[in-house]
């Protein structure tokens, strides 16, 4: 993991010490709330719908074990006792005071952290796959080349400014964990034929109200090239990217607009000027900042472990955790652990103060003081010893961290919604509450298998709905909230937008809706065949049929009228 230098000790500081005098002068009126607020927002200060909320950047998601123990420490000191983990790796703080912020920065500050650039028109957090560096499907770690990136983004002048914010991901693996296909800029780290390390770059994907999957621009671009190429992408895109228009400014509108292969053709020809410039990436840098990515002390462990093997044979809860939670690691001996934040009742990604200082005693103990951050809200062991698994997961148990559910219709995305959020049309929160309460037959949701189900409560999309395999979107009409339904999107390799089934429902009715889509899957699908797959291979007809077929009764503990589905 990246160390700090003094150089940035330096910056952070002097940051911190100016967005302190900043919120001085804020609280005594001197500073409007409107000349304040692009201030808040380049340290990641947004004003929500009760209470400021803190985003904190967490690069590519990796944490010690001290930082979550700040994490936690802040959560009880200047929040409500927990915090919530994003799909873009970070943590937010909800309910910030104004005048705690600059102490709170100075705590992030004293375990290398900050909320710089986590806000604002500029290169945001760069995120990458949740198990870089140990995943067994991995091709090349990524990560070195994550943390040159942030390091080049982070303060550059012409990045600063650009017509929207900008988010890049980068995988190293095989199968794709980084949702690269609704990024701005998503990178694959490939070798090419020869056998040399490059990076295919896509262009123009994101979500919001014009979701679109990126293109690809460039197949193999040489490692050495990736920031000058880079840059040539954003001096483009600062050039013509649309200031006019907040909704069009993206760059994906931009892309959309001259098409994939033309705006490749400028990159190109804008490249040439910088290209082989200083920017050129060195044999010796890339060591340098890989070098901070040292790998672990592994033991020489053998593959198989006798006493664990006896605990899945005995232990049917054991075994559905393994199954589910546990990846494999390109370590003999070795696995990787998801520690699900998806426990029924708790908002997806929320994590306490208690869970927090004990996860982090728990890295300490089993996997080299290391946490990660996924991109569906849940945390990551990356380097457990299979002979510890089980003791893991009793722990991880008696702290409400081992809901066997990864990849499970509980394991769901779900913005803050209503709840928190000012930009909020509807509530996000309870309605994955309640069909959490709706699917709590273990044994059931095993057998529905992988499906993943995303939830905004609004159309910017945080909670990725676009590209979940069911995705529900809060609408307002007429002033009440209602959900519009979509299936058949997929993040990953196979990245696709889900199509809406039709007309909108009330939230009462939302876990009738699910259960019926979930109904058709298990009675439409072949052996083994996934819920994307049946999606995908009947399209949304079946679905939309018996979902609308007869009246849905609304739920009376959210005391909606009942009815059945009005269009929106
Ligand atoms: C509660 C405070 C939040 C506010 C005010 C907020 C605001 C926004 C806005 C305005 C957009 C649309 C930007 C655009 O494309 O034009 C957006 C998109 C997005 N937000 Fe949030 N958001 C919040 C929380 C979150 C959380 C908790 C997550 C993660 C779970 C998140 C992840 C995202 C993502 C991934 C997008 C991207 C869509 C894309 O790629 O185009 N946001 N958010
Ligand atoms: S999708 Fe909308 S409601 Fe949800 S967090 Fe984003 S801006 Fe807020």
């Amino acid at each position: 993991m990246y160390r700090y230098d003094q150089h940035d000790h330096q910056i952070i500081k002097e940051r911190i010490a100016q967005f302190r005098d900043q919120v001085s002068r804020r609280l005594s009126n001197e500073l409007s709330e409107d000349e304040f607020r692009i201030l808040r927002l380049q340290n990641g200060l947004y004003m929500q719908r009760h209470a400021y909320m803190l985003r904190v950047a967490v690069p590519y998601g990796m944490l010690s074990s001290n930082q979550v123990r700040k994490f936690a420490h802040i959560a009880r000191k200047y929040d409500r006792g927990y915090g919530h983990f994003t799909t873009r790796q970070n943590i937010q703080y909800n309910w910030i005071n104004l005048e705690d912020t600059p102490d709170i920065l100075e705590e992030l500050a004293s375990v290398e952290m900050h909320a710089i650039q986590t806000s604002g028109n500029c290169m945001r957090n760069i995120t990458s796959d949740e198990f870089a560096g140990v995943a067994a499907d991995e091709v090349i770690d990524p990560r070195a080349y994550a943390e040159i990136l942030r390091q080049w983004t982070t303060f550059h002048p012409e990045f600063a400014y650009l017509p929207r914010k900008f988010k890049i991901a980068i995988n190293g693996a095989k199968e794709d964990r980084a949702a690269i296909a609704v990024h701005d800029i998503g990178l694959t780290v490939v070798h090419n034929e020869a056998g040399e390390v490059g990076f295919k770059v896509m262009v123009g994907g994101g979500m919001g109200r014009t979701p679109i999957l990126g293109s690809v621009i460039r197949e193999f671009l040489p490692w050495q090239h990736v920031m000058t190429y880079l840059e040539a992408i954003l001096r483009i895109y600062n050039q013509y990217g649309r200031r006019d228009n907040i909704y069009k400014a993206r760059i994906k509108i931009l892309v959309k607009a001259i098409g994939a292969e033309d705006f490749a053709r400028q990159v190109e020809e804008e490249w040439q000027d910088i290209k082989d410039g200083p920017a050129t990436l060195t044999e010796a840098e890339l060591k340098r900042v890989a070098s901070y990515f040292t790998t672990p002390d592994y033991e020489n462990l053998p593959a198989q472990d006798a006493a664990y093997e006896q605990h899945l044979q005995d232990n049917k809860s054991f075994a559905n955790w393994v199954k589910r939670n546990v990846k494999p690691h390109k370590v003999a001996g070795y696995a990787a652990v998801v520690l699900s934040l998806k426990k029924p009742g708790v908002p997806p990604g929320d994590a306490s103060s208690e869970q927090m200082d004990f996860i982090a005693d728990l890295a300490d103990q089993y996997s080299f003081g290391e946490l990660r951050v996924t991109h569906e809200q849940n945390l990551v062991l990356a380097d457990v010893k299979v002979a510890d698994l089980f003791t893991v997961w009793q722990e991880a148990k008696a702290h409400g961290l081992a809901t066997p559910n990864i990849g499970l219709l509980t394991d769901m995305i779900c913005c803050p919604g209503g709840d928190f959020c000012a930009l909020a049309n509807a509530k996000s929160i309870p309605i994955a509450l309640d069909i959490t309460d709706r699917f709590n037959d273990l044994d059931y949701l095993h057998d529905i298998g992988d499906i993943e189900l995303n939830m905004s409560g609004c159309i910017n999309a945080c909670g990725h709905h676009h590209v979940g395999n069911i995705g529900i979107l809060g609408v307002d009409k007429d002033g009440s909230e209602f959900y519009q339904v979509s299936i058949g999107g997929a993040q990953g390799n196979s990245a696709a937008i889900g199509k809406i089934i039709g007309p909108s429902f009330a939230a009462g009715q939302m876990p009738e809706v699910i259960d019926r889509i979930i109904q058709v899957y298990v009675r439409d699908r072949l052996e083994n065949e996934r819920f994307i797959d049946t999606a995908q291979r009947l399209g949304i007809a079946p679905f939309k049929e018996f979902v609308y077929a007869t009246p849905i009764r609304t739920n009376e503990h959210h005391g909606e009228d009942a009815g059945t589905a009005v269009s929106y």
